[in-house]
C-alpha cells in the first residue's frame, strides 16, 4: 500500500528515486511522484499512472541541475482518487516542507477542520497533507526548529505511517519516521537511502537499520540519528541483507510473476534446506503443556496456505487446527485454552490485518510461531520480541503482486513441521518421518519437472482465457489449493472465478454452471479420485468445458473420457500434492492474463503489501 522512499549523499538523487519507485511499484501504481531539494527549492513533480510516466515528464524537461537530496513515493489510492493533485509529496503552504507517506491518518478530517480554522487552504483530498500543513504549523510555532516540530507534529497523529520529511532549511538532512508501516534505512558510503522495503536500495549497499514503531530517524549524508518518538537517542545493530541485486530483477523473464513461478524449485530447495537450523523449541514448549490445538491465521494465499497447513496437522500430527482470517480474528473473541498453539503466516511480514491477530494473541499470552519471507519485517521482528519463534521462507524476494512461491515455500514449512510434530506425538512412526523426508526432499525437482510442461497450460489458456466464470473445485486437500487457484485468476485475468468444496456444488454452485463455464477439477486424493469423476460428469452435463488436474493414471481410468483436458503432475504422496497442484494454476493465471492484455505483475486496484486495514 503505497512505497516511499529517499536519497541523501553526493550523487544525482533524481535517478535513484526513479528506479527504487520501480523496485516498490508492486506497492502501489497508481500515481508517483518526486520531490528534490536545490538551492533552498522544492522541486516537487508529481504524475497519475505508472511511473514511466513521472520518468517521461522528467526526461522530457531535463531538470538543469543536479539535486543530492530527494524523497519520492508510488501510491495506492486509499483518499482521494488518483490524480497528479493527490499524488504524493505533498507540500505545505508556503513550499517549505514536504512529505512522503504510506499509512492512514485515520483522524484527518479532525486535523482538517483544525488547520482549517487556521486559514490552512488544502489543495487536494488526501489525508497526508494534513501531515505537511501540521508541520508548518508547528515549525511555525517552534520557531523554526525542524526535529521539535516533526516531534509535535506526529503526536498528533493517529493511524499508520512511514514517513519521509524534506524542509527547505534544512537541506542536509531527512527526517523520516514509522508507526504501523514498514521502513527500512539503508547504510551507503556517503551516502544513505530510506525505503518501505530493501530492494529499493539493495543495489547500492545491504547494510540496512530496520525502525519500530514510534521510531524516529534523522538522515544525513555521512550518518544517520535515530530517536524515540519523544525524541530520546537510540542505538541499534545494523542488519546485513542477504538477498542479492538480482533476485529483485526479472532476469530476462517478461513479468516477475513469471520469473517467480520459475523460481518455486529452488525456493522449495533452499526452504526445505534450512528448516532444521530452525529453533522453534519455545514455540513447541508454550506454557510447558502439550499442543492440544493449534490456531492459524492469515490473509490471501497464506490464509489458503493455512487451509492446507490444517489438513497437514491433522493428518500427520493428529492435532486439531482451527483456521482464521486475520481480519475476522482479530476482532473475535476466541476462546483460548491451555495447549493453544498459534501460528502467524505472512509473506511480507506487514499485513496489518496478520499484525493485528498476532498482536490480539499475544495479549492472550498464546505461544507465537511467524513464518514470513522477510527478515527484520514487523512480523518477524514482534514474534521475536514476545518470546515467539520464526520461520523463514527462502523464498527471496517476491515481486509480483500474486504470490507464487511464497505460497509453495510456505507449504514446505507446513509440512516440515507437520511431520516434526507428527514425531513428538507419536502419530508418525521414525521410519515413516524418514519417508516423508525423502519425499518433500524430491519435491523441488518434482516442480522443475512440471515446468517443463509449461507449454501445455499455456495452449489451455490462450483457449479458455474467455470464459465468462471459472470454478475451481477439489476435495480435502485439493479443496484448499482450488481456493487459491481460483484467487490467481481473479486476481490477474479479472476473470469471475470461485472455488468450491466439489461434494458442495450439487448444494448450490451447480446453478451457475452454463455453457461459458470453465470448471478445473484438482484431483489428487487417490482415495476421493472417483468422487471428482462424478462431479466432473455433473458439470459438463450442463455444458462447462473441463479440466482435471490429477496424477498419472495406473491404467484403471481413460481419462479422456474423464474430462476435456488433462493436466498430469508428477507423483507423489497425497498429502504433499498441493506444493505440485498449484503450479498449473499458477500458470494458467498467468497466460490467461497475458491473453487478455492485462500487466499480471501489476493488477488493478491490489498493492503487493496491504498495511492498511
Ligand atoms: O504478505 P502477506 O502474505 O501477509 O499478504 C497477504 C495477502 O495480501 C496476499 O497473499 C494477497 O492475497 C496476494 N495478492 C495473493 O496473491
Amino acid at each position: 500500500m503505497c512505497g516511499i522512499t529517499g536519497y541523501i549523499g553526493r550523487q544525482d538523487a533524481a535517478p535513484y528515486l526513479l528506479g527504487a519507485l520501480k523496485k516498490l511499484e508492486y506497492r502501489g501504481y497508481d500515481s508517483s511522484g518526486l520531490a528534490l531539494l536545490h538551492d533552498g527549492e522544492l522541486i516537487v513533480r508529481k504524475a497519475k499512472g505508472r511511473i514511466s510516466v513521472l520518468e517521461e515528464r522528467l526526461m522530457s524537461e531535463q531538470l538543469p541541475f543536479m539535486a543530492n537530496i530527494g524523497i519520492a513515493h508510488t501510491r495506492w489510492a486509499t483518499h482521494g482518487e488518483p490524480s497528479d493533485l493527490n499524488s504524493h509529496p505533498h507540500t505545505d503552504s508556503e513550499g517549505r516542507i514536504a512529505v512522503v507517506h504510506n499509512g492512514i491518518i485515520e483522524n484527518y478530517l479532525d486535523l482538517k477542520k483544525w488547520l482549517q480554522a487556521r486559514d490552512v487552504v488544502f489543495a487536494s483530498d488526501t489525508d497526508t497533507e494534513v501531515i505537511a500543513h501540521l508541520l508548518n504549523y508547528y515549525y511555525k510555532a517552534r520557531e523554526g526548529k525542524f526535529f521539535e516540530a516533526v516531534l509535535d507534529a506526529l503526536a498528533r497523529l493517529e493511524g499508520s505511517y512511514a514517513i519521509a520529511i524534506l524542509c527547505t532549511d534544512y537541506p542536509d538532512r531527512i527526517i523520516a519516521a514509522r508507526k504501523d508501516s514498514p521502513l527500512i534505512i539503508g547504510l551507503g558510503e556517503g551516502e544513505n537511502f530510506l525505503a518501505s522495503d530493501a530492494p529499493a536500495f539493495i543495489q547500492y549497499t545491504r547494510e540496512a537499520l530496520f525502525l519500530n514503531d514510534g521510531e524516529l530517524v534523522v538522515l544525513y549524508n555521512d550518518h544517520v540519528d535515530l530517536f524515540t518518538n519523544t525524541g530520546e537517542k537510540l542505538l541499534r545493530d545494523t542488519t546485513h541483507i542477504e538477498w542479492d541485486a538480482e533476485s529483485a530483477e526479472k532476469g530476462g523473464y517478461p513479468h516477475f510473476m513469471l520469473k517467480e513461478i520459475h523460481e518455486q524449485p529452488k525456493a522449495l530447495n533452499d526452504t526445505y534446506k534450512k528448516f532444521d537450523e530452525i529453533k522453534l523449541n519455545d514455540w513447541l514448549k508454550g506454557d510447558g503443556s502439550p499442543i492440544e490445538r493449534i490456531i492459524i491465521t492469515a490473509c490471501g494465499t497464506a490464509w489458503h496456505a493455512a487451509m492446507v497447513g490444517k489438513r497437514a496437522f491433522e493428518a500427520l500430527a493428529r492435532i486439531p487446527v482451527d483456521v482464521e482470517i486475520a481480519s475476522e480474528f482479530r476482532y473475535g473473541n476466541p476462546v483460548i485454552k491451555s495447549g493453544d498453539r498459534v501460528i502467524v503466516i505472512s509473506q511480507s511480514g506487514e499485513t496489518a490485518d496478520t499484525l493485528a491477530a498476532m498482536r490480539l494473541a499475544k495479549e492472550k499470552q498464546l505461544p507465537i510461531l511467524a513464518i514470513t519471507n522477510v527478515l527484520g519485517s514487523t512480523l518477524a521482528r514482534e514474534a521475536i520480541s514476545n518470546g515467539g519463534s520464526v520461520i523463514y521462507t527462502l523464498a527471496g524476494p517476491e515481486i509480483a503482486v500474486a504470490s507464487t512461491k511464497a505460497f509453495t515455500t510456505q507449504l514446505m514449512c507446513l509440512y516440515l513441521l507437520a511431520i516434526k510434530l507428527g514425531v513428538l506425538n507419536k502419530t508418525i512412526s521414525d521410519s515413516d518421518y524418514s519417508t516423508y523426508r525423502n519425499e518433500l526432499a524430491q519435491i523441488p525437482e518434482k516442480a522443475a519437472l512440471l515446468l517443463k510442461q509449461q507449454e501445455v497450460i499455456q495452449k489451455f489458456a490462450a483457449l479458455q482465457f474467455n470464459k465468462d466464470k471459472v470454478f475451481f473445485m477439489g476435495r480435502q486437500f485439493d479443496y484448499a489449493v482450488s481456493l487459491e487457484a481460483a484467487l490467481k485468476l481473479k486476481e490477474i485475468s479479472y476473470t469471475h472465478s470461485e472455488s468450491f468444496a466439489a461434494g458442495e456444488l450439487k448444494h448450490g454452485p451447480i446453478a451457475l454452471v452454463d455453457t461459458r463455464t470453465l470448471v478445473v477439477a484438482i484431483a489428487t486424493q487417490r482415495p476421493l479420485f472417483e468422487k471428482l469423476v462424478s462431479n466432473i460428469k455433473e458439470v459438463a452435463a450442463r455444458g462447462a468445458a473441463t479440466l482435471l488436474i490429477t496424477f498419472a493414471n495406473k491404467g484403471k481410468t481413460n481419462y479422456d473420457e474423464v474430462a476435456d483436458s488433462v493436466f498430469i503432475i508428477p507423483d507423489t504422496i497425497d498429502t504433499f500434492s498441493p506444493m505440485l497442484s498449484i503450479i498449473p494454476a499458477q500458470l494458467f493465471a498467468y497466460y490467461c492474463s497475458i491473453q487478455k492484455g492485462n500487466d499480471p505483475d501489476k493488477p488493478r486496484n491490489l498493492a503487493k503489501s496491504v498495511t492498511v486495514e
